[in-house]
């Protein structure tokens, strides 16, 4: 039986104060988590601010980047190591818009993926097609050339302690959520992908978020479909009732 994970994405949004206080009233909620994991994703430079928020409740925190080399001459950058070391427990890796907007290529993912997994960070591995490759019907084929350029690599026992997130371009900040069905064909799309690349024992342990759009009120659908195993939440996890209307419906 998979856990549920709910991750909240917070982007480059909110500062210390208001960072802290979303935190505090997650952490505050948590005894009504049940059998659900929960994160919070703030920016790197709140990431201790909120460690302290949240410590002593089970909400994770988690980073939305960072850097495969361990130390030295990389402006900017920060390592698994650093991140550990301020209280997070996981890293986004590869969110589409920094596949998009920034440009990072399957290559560079995979160097984190692998640099997060050896230092004991459990990555969260984004992948998701774009409408025009949606409506040209290669959502298929894109979301498993993600999938194995991102977790080239990765045994069996990594790739138990990683989380994929399925998260369709198309439907990431524009309201237009996928249905129930069509992330339920590529979620079983991934765990059968997962079945041949590893067994269908590591696969079946593997959880698989939803991303896009969820909100408290698609949640439920969602959530229930057998493959869809959690959620990477952006801005319906900015605000306290409906992150935890989300958790709820899990
Ligand atoms: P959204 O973002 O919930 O605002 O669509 C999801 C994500 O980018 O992880």
């Amino acid at each position: 039986m998979r856990r549920p994970f709910i991750a909240g994405n917070w982007k480059m949004n909110l500062r210390r104060q208001s960072a802290v206080d979303l935190a505090a009233a997650v952490a505050a909620a948590s005894g009504e988590f049940g059998e659900v994991d929960v994160a919070v994703c703030p920016p790197s430079t709140y990431l201790a601010s909120v460690a302290d928020a949240v410590s002593g409740s089970p909400v994770a925190v988690g980073a939305q980047n960072m850097y495969h080399e361990t130390d030295g001459a990389f402006t900017g950058e920060l390592s698994a190591a650093m991140l550990l070391d301020v209280g997070c427990r996981c890293v986004v890796l590869g969110h589409s818009e920094r596949r998009h907007v920034l440009g990072e290529s399957n290559q560079e993912v995979n160097a984190k993926v692998l640099a997060a997994l050896t230092a004991g960070l459990t990555p969260i591995v984004c992948v998701g097609e774009t409408l025009a490759q949606r409506e040209a019907e290669q959502t298929t084929d894109v979301v498993a050339e993600q999938f194995y350029g991102s977790l080239a690599g990765v045994n069996a026992d990594q790739a138990v302690a990683t989380v994929i997130a399925y998260e369709p371009v198309w439907a990431i900040g524009t309201g237009k959520v996928a249905s129930p069905d069509q992330a339920e064909a590529v979620h079983s799309d991934l765990r059968k992908i997962l079945q041949n690349q590893y067994n269908a024992e590591v696969a079946d342990q593997i959880r698989i978020q939803y991303g896009g759009s969820v909100k408290p009120a698609n949640a439920r659908d969602l959530l229930s479909q057998p493959n869809i195993d959690g959620a990477l939440v952006g801005g319906a996890s900015l605000e306290p009732d409906s992150f935890l209307g989300i958790i709820q419906a899990a």
